[in-house]
């Protein structure tokens, strides 16, 4: 055996006991790993060989699919260019082009761009520059933040808090204070097998009210919602909900912030949720298909009435006292700047949008299968919900993620629900793949 710089035994590379995984039940992994060591496209090799068809974009986040050249390169020459610069009291022009690119993809409320490195750090992000911006209105007192059930908005304090997942949540102490939430909008009984989005619920939306009538309208800074819930298994607003809430933020002079994370980039066909809805927040959260999850980047897109609240005091003196490290590095930018030009050039968008409707009928024709309760879809995104096994919740969907990739197919579960947001290059063939292996696994299933 081997000894390293200390003097102690060398761990073998291949040991797997080192690497703490994230969202990953270890000890299963461990036993029986399962390795992905090439991408391209619309698949990943895994170490023994085999073709795995991307059903998941990833983790929701490779939407211009796998090592596309022009991103490889932008990202290979940006490395050897210039590799870092400080983000702060300092720039390079590729922020700002990018900052530029995203203002003029977005609509027309958003102008001002922040730079973070995920999801959950846009999310902190947004939260705290809702809370900073009231208190530079002078209206310091709205420091209530409102998320919702079954949210999820990243694992940082402030996303766990706003967040809705019990698991997420019960064993990290208090979290924020401050915080409530609003009820979520699953309602199985009334809109299973809705194709889209679901007739009924957006009465929900007037549970805000009832939180405002409780704490006081000028206790709260923000609602944060994601458009559509992804991690939570693909919970989809109902019709006129959105809406709803951002007549009632509004008219109270609370920050409503979508997060993005998922939806931004073309999920639904449109660049983000809020053209397909045609609800305009004030701030969005987004990360994932900002680079097609090639660099870890994320942004968060905010209104001139946001931003420019903060452009008060002198002018030598610092506006916002937040930032990363590796806000808007230069890897991070090209890699964005590349993304967006395989959106813009393969109309990656519009194709989505294109293809939604065979999706949505594709992944319908599994009514019927064995164990599926349920199906919703959205744009590229579909859930098939399956009858949990009794006392063993996730067990049955989990044996299914692993059945599916033995017959090589990428599908992701949440509790009891497959979830499905492929990278938006997929071909009818693909779909028809996916959805014909996860009908066989689902009837060889107990
Ligand atoms: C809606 C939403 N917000 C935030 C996040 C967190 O993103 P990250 O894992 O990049 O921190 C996710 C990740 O799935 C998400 O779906």
């Amino acid at each position: 055996m081997s000894l390293d710089h200390t003097g102690k035994p060398a761990v073998a590379p291949n040991d797997l006991s080192a690497f703490w995984m994230p969202f990953t039940a270890n000890r299963q992994f461990k036993e029986n790993p399962r390795m992905l060591v090439a991408s391209k496209d619309m698949h990943y090799t895994s170490a023994d060989g085999r073709q795995i068809l991307d059903g998941t974009a990833g983790l929701w986040c490779c939407n211009a699919g796998h090592c596309r050249p022009k991103i490889v390169e932008a990202i290979q020459r940006s490395a050897a260019e210039l590799d870092y610069a400080p983000a702060f009291q300092m720039g390079h022009p590729a922020a700002f082009e990018l900052a530029n690119r995203l203002v003029d993809m977005a609509p027309d409320a958003f102008n001002h761009i922040f730079f973070t490195n995920s999801g959950s750090e846009s999310v902190d992000t947004a939260l705290k520059i809702a809370l900073a911006y009231h208190r530079a209105r002078g209206e310091g007192q709205r420091t209530r933040l409102i998320g919702r059930e079954k949210g999820y908005h990243g694992v940082g304090f402030g996303g766990i808090s706003v967040g809705g997942l019990v698991n997420n949540r019960r064993v990290f102490g208090t979290l924020l204070n401050g915080v409530d939430h609003l009820p979520h909008t699953y309602l199985p009984e009334e809109n299973r097998w809705s194709k889209g989005l679901p007739e009924h619920g957006a009465w929900l939306a007037e549970d805000l009210e009832r939180k405002i009538a409780l704490h006081g309208a000028d206790t709260i800074a923000a609602v944060i919602v994601e458009p559509v819930a992804g991690s939570a298994g693909v919970i989809l607003p109902p019709k006129g909900y959105l809406e709803k809430l951002r007549a009632i933020t509004k008219k109270h002079g609370i920050l409503l912030i979508f997060d993005e994370v998922i939806t931004g980039f073309g999920r639904l066909g449109t660049p983000f949720a809020a053209d397909f809805f045609g609800v305009m927040p004030d701030m969005m959260t987004t990360a994932k298909g900002l680079t097609s999850g090639t660099v870890p980047m994320g942004a968060v897109f905010t209104t001139a009435e946001v931003h420019d609240a903060f452009m008060t005091g002198p002018e030598h003196m610092i506006e916002l006292f937040h930032g990363y490290t590796y806000s808007g590095s230069p890897i991070a930018c090209a890699a964005a700047l590349a993304t967006q030009e395989v959106y813009r050039e393969e109309g990656l968008f519009q194709r989505t949008a294109e293809i939604a409707p065979y999706w949505e009928e594709a992944l319908h024709s599994l009514k019927g299968t064995k164990h599926v309760i349920d199906i919703r879809n959205l744009g590229l995104i579909g859930a098939i919900e399956l009858e949990p096994i009794a006392g063993e919740p996730t067990k049955r969907a989990f044996s299914a993620f692993l059945k599916a990739y033995e017959k090589g197919i990428l599908i992701r579960t949440t509790g009891d629900i497959i979830a499905m947001s492929p990278p938006l290059i997929i071909g009818k063939e693909h779909v028809d793949q996916l959805v014909g292996t996860i009908k066989d696994v689902l009837e060889a299933l107990d």
